[in-house]
């Protein structure tokens, strides 16, 4: 540890995503080489809940605590600033910390919306600060398999790409809005499941698939009021609580994406497949671990390799040839969701190592924030859009 460099953390927020980051920044270097020594430094919280806030710096070893977010991105000694906020919060955090100088984590979405999150890219812009948007389904291994899958060609010629992002946690009209659960408030989480959930598979199917040139979308509200925990009353709820859309992308292929909040029995159900000329690829996320692979035709040759013993493949992705997997245990000895956060932080750290640039970082943040605000769009004017 003498030899690495400090990088001293400050963490804006501490619930679920407070969490996954601290506990990426604890473990990063049990399982990758970095050149840095991560130190939970402060962490913030609002001073109405200091007990929660008091619990959570003693269960992960914060030094101290803060109630005003900004007294953190001022300090001199904090060298990453990391955004894990309602979404409502995101712009004045990520910005302020762009002047200030710091490293940015900041989380998905990346704001409440383009006008937002085209603010965010020009300060980043113009601070030149490394930045790392929490798209940490893209260090799912079985996911990075999958692109790798497709990089090779051996998908070849894609025609159909199709994803889902399903749960089922708010179908009861007793669940209530505020509080805890801010993600169905539109001033604090700016959409419903596209935002929160479409966002995931947007980037994932960008990163995979390249840009999705123009989509057309229908978004629903199952429930349209609930009690705010909060204040007791009766509220509106305007945000999707479930979102579908056509996608045609600009390599010539066609997708379809459906997310919902309402399908009973779907926990995460994050799943994403891509069929080709030479092959197919399907993953889910409720089956982290495997990834299906279809072979058709040699990628080299086009030539066709199906036989009677073709089919799909279900590959356990342990081995160490496997993206990431050399990190941790044995071949057969599966990681969790946890471990997609330690990946995108060992990513994160070499970036700024080696000087390379780091994705997703803020701008790929924003695209995928055109395409969210696209599909919202869509469906209110109930016709395709182009995303530009
Ligand atoms: N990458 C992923 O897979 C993933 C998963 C979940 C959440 N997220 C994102 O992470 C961010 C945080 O989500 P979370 O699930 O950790 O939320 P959470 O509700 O568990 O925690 C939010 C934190 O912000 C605080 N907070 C809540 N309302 C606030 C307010 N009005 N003002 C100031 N602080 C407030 C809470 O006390 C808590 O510390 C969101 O942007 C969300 O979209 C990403």
């Amino acid at each position: 540890m003498t030899n690495k460099k400090t990088l001293n953390v400050g963490m804006l927020g501490y619930g679920f995503m407070g969490r996954t980051h601290t506990n990426a920044y604890c473990q990063v270097n049990h399982f990758f080489k970095t050149q840095f020594n991560p130190v939970l430094k402060v962490c913030y919280g609002r001073g109405t809940d200091m007990a929660k806030l008091k619990d959570f710096q003693s269960t992960w070893g914060y030094e101290s605590i803060e109630t005003d977010w900004r007294k953190i991105v001022e300090r001199d000694d904090i060298d990453i600033v990391n955004v894990v906020s309602p979404n409502f919060l995101h712009h004045d955090m990520v910005i302020a910390a762009a002047e200030a100088g710091k490293i940015i984590i900041c989380e998905k979405p990346l704001a409440m919306n383009v006008k937002e999150a085209e603010a965010m890219a020009a300060a980043v812009k113009k601070a030149n600060v490394p930045t790392m948007v929490s798209f940490n389904y893209r260090r799912v291994p079985a996911i990075a398999l999958f692109k790798q899958i497709v990089d090779e060609g051996r998908v070849g010629r894609p025609f159909h790409y199709r994803a889902t992002y399903n749960q089922d946690y708010t179908i009861s009209k007793n669940v209530p809005s505020g509080g805890a659960l801010w993600r169905l408030s539109a001033k604090v989480a700016g959409s419903g499941v596209t935002g929160d959930l479409v966002a995931h598979s947007v980037d994932t199917a960008e990163w995979i698939n390249g840009p999705i040139e123009r989509i057309c979308a229908h978004t629903e509200i199952f429930i349209k009021e609930r009690k705010n925990m909060e204040t007791g009353q009766m509220e509106q709820i305007t945000i999707d609580d479930a979102c579908m859309f056509l996608a045609v992308f600009k390599n010539g292929s066609i997708g379809t994406f459906e997310s919902t909040r309402y399908a009973r029995g779907r926990k995460n159900y994050s799943s994403m497949e891509i069929n080709g000329e030479h092959g197919a690829c399907y993953f889910n996320l409720e089956d982290p671990e495997y990834l299906d692979f279809f072979r058709y035709a040699d990628p080299e040759t086009g030539k066709k390799i199906e036989d009677h013993l073709t089919g799909w493949q279900k590959i356990l992705v342990t081995n160490s040839e496997h993206p990431y997997m050399k990190n941790y245990w044995v071949p057969g000895l599966t990681i969790g969701y946890e471990h997609t956060f330690i990946n995108g932080l060992a990513d994160f750290f070499k970036s700024i190592e080696d000087g390379t640039k780091f994705s997703a970082n803020i701008e790929d943040g924003l695209r995928t924030q055109k395409v969210c605000d696209a599909i919202l769009q869509s469906a209110k004017e109930k016709r395709w859009i182009e995303i530009n």
